[in-house]
């Protein structure tokens, strides 16, 4: 369908406010909110329609894997990000193989933390400084394997400063080393065009309530099943059984799937929200999506820079994804600030973060940029 035909006023949130804040959840379209009530409506009409339920987590995996031309045997539909890295993480046995995780400073705290957890397992965790560009590259990755070494773990996109990683290259070298490599795409899928079977990454890692126009309780693994039969998940539930309804208690018997990384009862009135929304996502075209937000995302380097603030965020093609970071004094005055101008943004870092996607436009920026000059003793 592509970006022009989606009408933002299928957006409610731009009547009254700027809505530029995707990097923490996705304006809500018109598809969403009717989700969420037919949800509501089956409970009130049938009482408990599992059947329809099932139907619409198995049509959000299809969606999936369309979106990132995955296999929908490499889709784990998870009840967050975090729990997909749990369950990665509990594949390993670090205490008789391999014990070294090798992840960078980029990390989001979740996966930060569930790698140190793993200590108590065995593990060593090693952080890649940033360079400069706030990126960490190949060589570095290269360079820091050892034949200790597990796990590669880096983000694609940072949620602090917005610098994205050249994640093709990175999984190549560590792939070089035979070494397997987790990607936490969280602030990327949605918004940057992102091809599974390409990349060639032994998971990724994300969710569905930022640039994926969805909810809250949705999370997710691509599993490559060319590279990972042999990782099963010690962190389980009945939902990653071969057979959910065997209502064995005597044995393990995970999927062989990508479905062993799932758990329990799924988040069902969120997979309503997810369906509306990654229907709508692709309609729309991730491909589209992106065009947009790089314009978008220029239009602000240039006004910031004008204003004589600083951009934390790299400049450049490929070196930064669609959030914008903009260093702060005091971010979390400047965040109310502009909601006091009707303006949502978030920050994170003494940085201000602001988030286009693809039903932004440049009277947003406009606001963005007004509302700056405004504040502008709080920028650094
Ligand atoms: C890059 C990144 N990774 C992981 C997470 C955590 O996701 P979840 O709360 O679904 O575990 C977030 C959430 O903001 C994120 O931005």
């Amino acid at each position: 369908m592509g970006v022009e035909a989606i009408a933002r006023d299928k957006f409610e949130i731009f009547k009254n406010k700027t809505y530029i804040n995707s990097c923490s959840q996705a304006a809500l379209a018109d598809e969403v909110r009717a989700a969420y009530d037919s949800y509501l409506d089956g409970l009130v009409e049938f009482g408990s329609p599992w059947e329809t339920w099932v139907g619409v987590q198995e049509n959000v995996r299809a969606l999936l894997g369309e979106l990132f031309n995955a296999s929908s045997d490499e889709v784990a539909i998870t009840t967050s990000a975090s729990a997909a890295v749990n369950a990665i993480a509990s594949c390993f046995d670090f205490d008789k193989g391999p014990s070294q995780i090798l992840t960078t400073s980029l990390e989001f705290p979740t996966v930060g933390q569930i790698w140190h957890a793993q200590e108590r397992r065995g593990a060593t965790v090693v952080h890649l400084p940033e360079g400069p560009d706030h990126r960490v590259t190949a060589q570095q990755v290269a360079d820091a394997i050892t034949s200790d070494t597990a796990i590669v773990s880096v983000t694609h996109v940072c949620y602090r400063n917005g610098a994205m990683n050249d994640i093709k290259a990175i999984v190549d070298a560590a792939h070089s080393k035979g070494v397997p490599v987790l990607v936490d795409a969280y602030q990327s899928v949605g918004a940057v065009p992102l091809d599974f079977a390409e990349l060639g990454a032994d998971f990724v890692v994300g969710g569905l309530l930022k640039y994926m126009l969805s909810s809250p309780g949705v999370g997710f693994a691509l599993v490559n099943a060319a590279t990972t039969s042999e990782y099963i998940p010690t962190t389980t539930g009945w939902f990653a059984a071969r057979d959910i309804f065997s209502m064995d208690i005597n044995t393990f018997d995970p999927a062989k799937d990508a479905r062993r990384f799932e758990a329990g009862t799924p988040n069902v009135p969120s997979m309503y929200a997810a369906q509306a929304g990654l229907g709508l996502l692709l309609d729309v075209g991730v491909s589209n999506a992106w065009e947009v937000s790089r314009q978008l995302h220029e239009e602000l380097r240039e006004g910031v820079q004008a204003l004589g603030g600083t951009v934390v965020t790299p400049g450049g093609s490929g070196a930064h994804g669609p959030m914008i970071a903009i260093a702060s004094t005091d971010e979390h005055a400047l965040v109310d600030a502009m909601a006091a101008d009707g303006v949502i943004v978030s920050s994170r870092d003494g940085n201000l973060r602001v988030s286009p996607h693809f039903y932004n436009n440049s009277t947003d920026v406009k606001v963005v940029l007004s509302s700056l000059e405004k504040n502008r003793h709080l920028l650094a």
